[in-house]
Parts: C-alpha cells; structure tokens; sequence
C-alpha cells in the first residue's frame, strides 16, 4: 500500500519536472522567432528551396505579376495584358499626372465586370527600383528578393513581414472575373516563411 502510494507521487513529480521543462524550453512565439533573423535558426538549403518553389508559383501569377512588370505600365487580367489607357509608374510609382492610379484604383475593389480592383496605396514599385518578376526564373527571382539593392531595401525580417502587406493581401481579393493565385494565403505565408528561416536559398540556374 505504501509502495503504491510512494510510487504515484514519483510519478506524478515526474509528469510535473517534464511539463515545467517542456514549459520553459518551449517558449516560442513568432516576435521571438523574428528576432532570431536574418541569421536563421536551422539552415536547410534543401527545405529552402523546396518551399520557393511553391512562392515561385505564387510570385508569377497575374495577380502578382500584372503589379511588377518589366516595363512602366502595369498589366492586366489572367493574360497580362498592358493596362489599357497606358498609365505610367512615375519616379514614385504612383502614376503620372491625370493618370494616378489612386484616381481609378480605390481603397477596395469596385464592383462590377472590368471595374478596377483596391487596395490602400494602390500603386507600382517606384521607378529606381522597380522589383519586376515578370520574366524572371526562380533562381533570379529568389536573389533579387534578398537583394537590399533591389528589394527596397528589406531585411529578412521586413521581408517576413511583407506576407501581410496590404499590396500582397490584395491579390487574394481579385477583382470580380479574375483567377485567385494558385494556392491559398496561409499556404503562401507558410511557405514564404519557410523559403526565409531555411536561409532563403536560391534555386538552382
Ligand atoms: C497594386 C500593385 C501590387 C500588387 C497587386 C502586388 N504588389 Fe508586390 N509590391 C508592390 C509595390 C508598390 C511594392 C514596393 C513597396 C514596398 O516595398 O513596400 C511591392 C513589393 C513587393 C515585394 C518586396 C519586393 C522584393 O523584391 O522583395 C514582394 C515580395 C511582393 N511585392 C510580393 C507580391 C506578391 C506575392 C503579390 C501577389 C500576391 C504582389 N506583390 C502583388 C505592388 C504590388
Ligand atoms: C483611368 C483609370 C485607371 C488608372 C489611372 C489606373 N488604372 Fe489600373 N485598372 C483600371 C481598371 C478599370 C482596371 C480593371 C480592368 C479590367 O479588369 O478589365 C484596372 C486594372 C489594373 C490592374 C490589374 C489587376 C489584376 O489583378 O489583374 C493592375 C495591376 C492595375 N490596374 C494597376 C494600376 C497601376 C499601378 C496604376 C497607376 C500606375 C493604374 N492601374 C492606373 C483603371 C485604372
């Protein structure tokens, strides 16, 4: 009877010395874990490039890419065609003259067939640094996008942070007759992350 009972308050300080350690190492909350960049916990080439690939697919939809074209008029639509009316990104990327793109493009997308989409700030990259991913492989996209000289000046953690810009959201809210980008908001954020804390790889050429 002793033995029994002696032997259930072992146990049981045992479950409680394993939950406190458990407790104490296991303090992770995503503000820690941004701290810990750029300098990655676990570098990973292989699971980097991997999770890229998936950000790739994302990146070179229209509803990424129709925001960052090669030249200085956005494009349009699932075929990314130049925007009609021809309105120019501007030193700031806002438009020029009577064609600013806050004249048409309102805080959210206006309704109807053909109306513009919205989203705060609607705009392009400003012209000396014009972030263009249209055209670009995996390798050259994921070495741009690290790139403080052409990624507007981001570090790792600016670059986490830029899952939720307001811009990225905005592709997931396509205007009424346009595709949704090919995987789901979470599924690119968790992913981007990955790409990131795996030490931001770049594919192979
Ligand atoms: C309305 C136009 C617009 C759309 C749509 C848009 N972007 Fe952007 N994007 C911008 C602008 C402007 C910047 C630069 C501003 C900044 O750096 O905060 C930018 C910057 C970026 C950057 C940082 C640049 C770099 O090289 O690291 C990334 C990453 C990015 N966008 C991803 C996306 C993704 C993913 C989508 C689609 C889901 C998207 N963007 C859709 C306008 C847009
Ligand atoms: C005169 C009004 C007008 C101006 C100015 C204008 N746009 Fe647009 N934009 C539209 C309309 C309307 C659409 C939707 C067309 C459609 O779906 O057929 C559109 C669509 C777009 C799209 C396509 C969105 C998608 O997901 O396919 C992008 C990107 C875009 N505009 C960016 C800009 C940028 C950047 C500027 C400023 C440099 C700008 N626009 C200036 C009216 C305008």
């Amino acid at each position: 009877m002793l033995r029994k009972k002696s032997g259930s308050i072992a146990a049981v300080i045992l479950v409680m010395i394993t939950l406190a350690a458990f407790g104490f190492s296991n303090t992770y909350s995503p503000d820690k874990a941004y701290k810990d960049i750029p300098t990655p916990l676990v570098k990973d080439s292989i699971a980097s490039v991997k999770a890229f690939e998936k950000v790739y697919t994302v990146l070179m939809s229209p509803r990424c890419v129709n925001c960052h074209p090669i030249g200085d008029i956005p494009l349009q639509g699932d075929d990314s065609h130049i925007h009609k009316m021809f309105p120019k990104r501007g030193a700031d990327g806002k438009g020029l003259y009577a064609m600013k793109c806050a004249n048409c493009h309102q805080l959210e997308n206006t309704t109807g067939p053909h109306a513009p989409p919205g989203a705060p700030n609607w705009h392009l990259p400003p012209a000396n640094m014009k972030m263009v991913f249209q055209g670009k492989s995996a390798h050259d996209l994921a070495k741009q996008l690290v790139d403080l000289k052409q990624n507007g000046n981001k570090n790792m953690k600016q670059l986490l942070e830029h899952a939720d810009d307001q811009l990225v959201l905005a592709g997931w809210k396509p205007a009424q007759g346009h595709s949704m980008p090919p995987m789901s908001h979470s599924e690119f954020k968790k992913a981007w992350t990955a790409w990131i804390k795996n030490g931001a790889y770049a594919p192979a050429k």
